[in-house]
């Protein structure tokens, strides 16, 4: 069974865009926790010792969705010139240890910011985000403690 298309919100949530012939990768900087499964996935591509740091032709186009797809926040996001739109698969939640909820799916997020059709979030539950309800990384500074359960699948 296939699984529904989620509509993208407006391109101003996405974030600054980086354009290449077959596709255009958006970065929200307010996302990003920066847990560094882009530039693991494709170094040639999101390298923050180059400028622009994003360098969306550097491999083809399916590659960059598939590890944009990847990265847990929403801070990643794309659109392919003649391709499909990212779809929503099951809804996961996995409770990473001393940090946030990881949340996958097709999720309508109903935030101060103002409501948000998104595939992934990654939600603070200590408390200390100044970008609530999403996760800014703050709790590694708060030294939030908690039990996780990863394992799963990007
Ligand atoms: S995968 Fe997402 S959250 Fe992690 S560094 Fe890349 S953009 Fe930031
Ligand atoms: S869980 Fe990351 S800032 Fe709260």
């Amino acid at each position: 069974m296939s699984q529904p298309a989620v509509p993208p919100p407006p391109a101003p949530d996405w974030g600054r865009a980086y354009s290449a012939p077959d596709l255009t990768v958006y970065y929200a900087k307010a996302r990003c926790i920066h847990f560094a499964a882009c530039i693991r996935g494709l170094p040639q591509v999101f390298n923050t010792a180059a400028r622009p740091w994003i360098q969306a032709d550097a491999a083809p186009a399916e590659q960059v969705a598939e590890v944009v797809r990847r990265c847990p926040t929403g801070a990643l996001h794309y659109t392919l010139n003649s391709g499909p739109t990212e779809s929503a698969g099951p809804t996961r939640i996995e409770v990473r240890a001393n940090g946030p909820l990881f949340v996958r799916g097709e999720l309508l997020i109903a935030a101060p910011q103002g409501s948000v059709h998104e595939t992934r979030a990654a939600l603070c539950r200590c408390g200390a985000s100044q970008n609530k309800p999403y996760c800014d990384g703050s709790h590694r500074q708060s030294g939030f403690e908690a039990a996780g359960g990863e394992g799963m699948e990007p």
